[in-house]
């Protein structure tokens, strides 16, 4: 494999920065024929993979994964005009408008595009669309939060003193939440708000989501802040059975299902600015939004299909319906710097105590 030219020109541009290089056999020699289409990744492999298979398998089209879980636009950035990337793969709306704002990205012009994925999952100048939707949701604990509606707001409530867990508030995942709480709410509540769930806190944030319902089933804490499909990566985890029982511990909230509705955020895609293969990228751009595609992307990553003319798996129906805050994502990337300096000014991170 590294004898291919991605392999040989990629490591040769920035040498430092650690890189797999996957890719997909199947049907070699049509995709000879028929070239190829080179992906930049913060996606894991096995989340798209099944993917790019299904594509190769019906265009011939061959595709070249180099994933990475960090520096893959300064990568970008640095090959400039040489890069080979095509594609960029990416999870929030925010990356991917710093992707765009840096440069590194063009427009795409795509009816099929458009039709398939609704406005407020795309770039309004079309550098960027999403493929999957995700709630930021509250993971209640099933024995101790009795009641049926929540929303983000009241984590702030003095009610919930010492009975939240988080983590760390400067994570993307929390930085695309508290802007859009200064988007709706403007700034100023948006600190009071930070500070009420710091105090709040029943610990120091730290590990990742599925750490937070670990520690609601060991009874640390009552409720969280995570991402809906960690909920069904931990209940059907055969690796670690352990995960199975932090699922059993907790039930999925939406929060604002009354009101403006759950933050839910993006993964997805753009096209390079210097895409070598740009016609074969945007095949592929045009097939991971298609019926087909988005089926395959519901069941292997339990994620909603950003394409509404497809259902979410069972196990994600089985949560019941969310409601998504209809705020374009592109707000959400303009707020997020603010909130990671809100974080920092309150001192999110030190915890409950300080
Ligand atoms: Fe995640």
């Amino acid at each position: 494999m590294e004898a291919t030219p991605l392999a040989r020109r990629g490591a040769r541009a920035v040498a430092h920065i650690a890189f797999a290089l996957a890719t997909a056999t199947t049907l070699a020699s049509a995709a000879l024929a028929q070239g190829e289409v080179n992906i930049y990744s913060y996606r894991e492999p096995q989340l798209i993979d099944p993917l790019l298979k299904a594509f190769t398998d019906k265009t011939g089209i061959k595709t070249n994964v180099v994933y990475a879980a960090a520096g893959l636009n300064e990568r970008l950035a640095a090959e400039g005009q040489n890069s080979p990337a095509d594609l960029l793969f990416t999870v929030d709306a925010g990356r991917l408008s710093e992707a765009k704002d840096a440069g590194l990205t063009q427009p795409v012009a795509s009816a099929a595009l458009k039709q398939s994925i609704p406005a407020q999952f795309r770039d309004p100048a079309d550098h960027w669309f999403g493929l999957t939707m995700r709630g930021r949701v509250i993971y209640a604990s099933k024995d101790r939060v009795k009641q049926d509606a929540i929303t983000y707001e009241e984590l702030a409530d003095p009610k919930w003193k010492g009975k939240i867990c988080v983590r760390s508030g400067q994570h993307v995942y929390n930085t695309s939440l508290i802007a859009t709480i200064i988007a709706h709410k403007g700034e100023a509540y948006a600190e009071d708000w930070l500070k009420g769930v710091k105090a709040n806190l029943a610990h120091k944030p730290a590990g990742g989501d599925r750490e937070q319902a670990r520690d609601i089933a060991s009874g640390k804490c009552d409720l969280a802040l995570g991402n809906t499909y960690y909920m069904a990566l931990m209940a059907r985890n055969e690796k670690n059975p352990e995960q199975k029982e932090w699922a059993k511990a907790i039930r999925l909230m939406f929060p604002n299902a009354n009101g403006r509705g759950t933050h839910v955020n993006i993964s997805g895609m753009a096209l390079a600015k210097n895409a070598p293969n740009r016609a074969n990228a945007l095949k592929l751009m045009e097939f991971l939004a298609s019926d087909e595609a988005q089926r395959i992307y519901a069941i292997a990553n339990n994620e909603y299909p950003v394409n509404p003319k497809v259902p979410p798996s069972d196990i994600v129906q089985s949560w019941g319906p969310i409601k998504a805050d209809a705020l374009p994502l592109e707000n959400i990337a303009k707020y997020r710097r603010r909130a990671s300096e809100l974080v920092d000014k309150v001192n999110f991170d030190a915890g409950p105590s300080s």
